[in-house]
């Protein structure tokens, strides 16, 4: 579902350095992998994440969603892509904090326009499978660190995306609540199929996925 072909990546921190964050990366990932991103601080995780999601470029080489070339694409299409193919998670919850769970969770498909009753019905399903049923009317701020990413799982899941890319979710997370976390995750990926992609370097995480991709400085080893 997902090939990357010769993908390369720089950044320029001033005139003369130069920093080869992607080096000539071949990688395929097949549907309904859940799949780990591992590696030192600095190795190009996130880089990698944001290159598949459509966040950010790349300089060359191609990548392939679904046999489409990515790389193609205007940023309205991207935009477009992104909305309607990923599911974005990151180690920040990104709640809207005057929003409800409820409307939290559903604010994607909101944005894709399902109707009222759809989202009404699949925001329950998708929060009592994370177990934040009984949080559908509180407010994030309300709400433990770790049920926060779980509505930000929720939130990623419920216009049943293709890819869901998870960048550190732990991160920010005791280990009881990271092991929650990464179970209900794998649930998810088994129950609904959806393919999810980890950027991580908690031991926790690589023990929980099926396939640990490891990167040093740009490179894939
Ligand atoms: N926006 C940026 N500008 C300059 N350098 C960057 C930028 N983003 C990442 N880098 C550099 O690219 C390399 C890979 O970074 P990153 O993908 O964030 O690694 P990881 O997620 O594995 O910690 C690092 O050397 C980092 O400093
Ligand atoms: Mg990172």
């Amino acid at each position: 579902m997902i090939e990357l072909r010769n993908v390369n990546k720089y950044f320029y921190k001033d005139e003369n350095k130069e920093i080869h964050a992607l080096n000539n990366i071949n990688l395929t990932v097949k549907n309904g992998e859940f799949t780990l991103f591992s590696g030192a601080s600095g190795c190009g995780k996130s880089t990698l994440l944001n290159a598949i999601g459509a966040l950010d470029s790349i300089d060359s080489g191609e990548i392939l969603l679904d046999g489409e070339n990515i790389t193609k694409l205007s940023e309205s299409e991207r935009t477009a892509l992104r909305l309607n193919k990923m599911g974005f998670v990151f180690q920040a919850y990104n709640l809207v904090p005057v929003l409800t769970v409820e409307e939290n969770i559903g604010f994607i498909m909101r944005l894709r326009g399902f109707s009222d009753s759809e989202i009404k019905k699949r925001v329950l399903e998708v929060a009592s499978l994370l177990e934040i049923k009984n949080k559908l009317h509180s407010l994030p701020s309300t709400l433990s660190g770790g049920q926060q990413q779980r509505v930000a799982v929720a939130r990623a899941v419920a216009a049943k995306p293709k890819i869901i890319l998870a960048d550190e979710p732990t991160a920010n997370l005791d280990s009881k609540n990271s092991q929650i976390l990464m179970d209900m995750m794998q649930t998810l990926n088994e129950k609904e199929g959806v393919t999810i992609l980890f950027a991580s370097h908690d031991e926790l995480v690589m023990q929980s996925v099926n396939r640990v991709i490891k990167l040093e400085d740009g490179v894939l080893i």
